[in-house]
């Protein structure tokens, strides 16, 4: 395999960590927060998937109210017996904390100095996301990452969330080389499949010690932190 000229990253679970707001979760919900978390999370992807995949993307929303109707709806499920919990102006203000809080998500510790040392090896850098630019651009800043990405690409201008092969697409559309030439890092397992999918040498970084997708494919390699990266320079 010929090195790659550039690397783009997924955002949500790779740089940043989606998790971090399970300790506002759980305060919010206690006993709930982790089921809260993660429901959010997996409705969040099933709503892209649903709009991407129903009545030729007519129902398309950006990535921020997608996340925000999945939290609603997360909200939903683990109170479903909490009666004040559901009254809506209630329900409104917590979510909107929940919210406050996704748009500032914690990036992982290493995340910098895998940047920069890519910088320093002349490698392209950038984000390949479902979010929004808005969205992208709050979460670079407030994790310091501007000056270490040369793309920050969003999947809004297409009206089409990852898998869809025009999502994937954006990569080589920005940095004008050609899919096998640029690395793809996610932390999502099922990420990591459709980009090698799509044609993409790919990073699966998991975090977590969770099996891959049982779908035949596997990603070109697995590692445990964004460090990984710099096995493939
Ligand atoms: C993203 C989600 C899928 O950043 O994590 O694209």
């Amino acid at each position: 395999m010929e090195k790659p000229r550039a690397v783009l990253f997924d955002a949500y679970g790779t740089l940043f960590d989606v998790y971090s707001v399970g300790l506002l979760a759980e305060q919010l919900y206690p006993g709930h927060g982790t089921a809260l978390t993660t429901l959010w999370r997996d409705k969040q992807i099933e709503y892209t998937r649903l709009v991407t995949t129903s009545n030729h993307g007519a129902h398309y929303r950006p990535f921020w109210e997608l996340t925000r109707a999945a939290l609603v709806y997360a909200i939903r499920r683990v109170a479903k017996d909490d009666r004040a919990a559901l009254e809506p102006a209630t329900l409104a203000a917590r979510a909107d904390q929940l919210m406050n809080q996704y748009r500032h998500l914690s990036a992982f510790p290493e995340n910098r100095e895998v940047l920069q040392a890519l910088k320093d090896r002349g490698i392209v850098t950038g984000i390949l996301s479902n979010g929004d630019p808005a969205m992208l651009g709050i979460s670079v800043r407030s994790a310091g990452l501007e000056d270490v990405l040369d793309h920050v690409i969003s999947v809004d201008p297409v009206r089409k969330y990852k898998t869809d092969p025009a999502a994937y697409a954006l990569g080589p559309q920005a940095t004008g080389l050609k899919a096998a030439q640029i690395l793809f890092v996610s932390s999502n397992s099922w990420d990591a499949l459709a980009a090698t999918w799509y044609g993409y040498p790919t990073l699966w970084v998991n975090r977590g010690g969770l099996p891959f997708e049982e779908l035949g494919t596997q990603p070109t390699r697995t590692g445990t932190s964004l460090r990984d990266v710099l096995t493939f320079f």
